[in-house]
């Protein structure tokens, strides 16, 4: 069965060289059964053929190719899901019920990546509001890789007053978008369709949920962007290559919480002076 996480993962191998067979195996292997048509430019086909040549299985050719529509399946395994206790995930084209958690977040995923499906993205979650529960969470936050804009929203529904959130992908930041839109907080969240380097602002907290190399490149701009004695909320890696971003960042340890092998980490920046 065809599921969107682990789609999107073998789209993210595909495109990372080294990291490529690592997450194809780990977590792709088994779950691509069609292709997906990502419309007009998405290199759906070859994506799909090289994560058969990586897994040692014939690559299908022609009509062994079968074309299936996108968003109709991902909109199938996409549910309510109570992430913590006050936040909510919930499918935008379903109703929300009045007794849910306080932030029940409606979100249209589009094409792509945060409604919850995948254990960081829970657990980011579940460290932000950790942070609002211990009355740690700040008036600003800088999202890099908001895809849907899910820890944005959930850091404006928490109090944040200020959320940007920043993609390079053209899907996150629509979606982004659509969801601080529909959620009613786009008075909070800016969306930002830019690279990294190309912001000045500092923050409080950062969160960035993206794949361990990613973050290793990042490092740097990543420390950068946090203001002194704030925090960097991070994800995107299994507990085996935890050590390797703890490394790259160079900060010490606040918070740290585990899901399947995922784990999601709270960095603390030093203090100036
Ligand atoms: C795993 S998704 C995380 C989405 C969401 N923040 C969540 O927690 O579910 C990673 C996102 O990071 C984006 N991304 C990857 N590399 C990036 C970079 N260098 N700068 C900004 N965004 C990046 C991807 O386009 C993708 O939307």
């Amino acid at each position: 069965m065809l599921n969107r996480t682990k789609w999107r993962v073998v789209e993210e191998a595909c495109h990372l060289g080294e990291e490529r067979e690592r997450w194809a195996s780990a977590q792709a292997r088994g779950a691509v059964g069609a292709v997906t048509s990502w419309g007009a430019g998405m290199p759906g086909r070859e994506m799909i053929r090289l994560y058969w040549e990586f897994d040692g299985g014939p690559v299908p050719e022609g009509e062994d190719l079968v074309e299936e529509n996108w968003t109709s399946h991902w909109r199938e395994s996409f549910r309510t899901t109570q992430v913590s206790r006050q936040l909510c995930l919930v499918p935008a084209w379903e109703a929300v019920s009045p007794d849910e958690a306080r932030c029940n977040l409606r979100i249209d995923p589009g094409m792509a990546f945060g409604a919850g499906d995948h254990p960081t993205t829970r657990l980011c979650l579940r460290l932000l509001e950790d942070l609002s529960a211990a009355g740690k969470l700040p008036t600003r936050f800088l999202d890099v890789g908001c895809g849907t804009g899910v820890l944005a929203l959930a850091a404006g529904c928490l109090g944040v007053a200020r959320c940007d959130a920043l993609d390079i992908d053209p899907f996150g930041y629509a979606a982004c978008r659509r969801n601080a839109e529909l959620n009613d907080l786009q008075h909070k969240i800016r969306p930002l369709l830019l690279s990294l380097d190309l912001l000045n602002d500092r923050y409080p907290l950062v969160a960035a949920n993206i794949v361990v190399g990613q973050l290793e490149t990042l490092a740097l701009l990543l420390r950068e962007r946090v203001e002194p004695g704030g925090r960097l909320l991070l994800s995107g890696f299994e507990a085996t290559h935890e050590e390797r971003v703890v490394r790259a960042l160079g900060w010490p340890v606040g918070e740290r919480l585990e899901e399947e092998h995922w784990v999601a980490l709270i960095l603390r920046a030093p203090k100036e002076g």
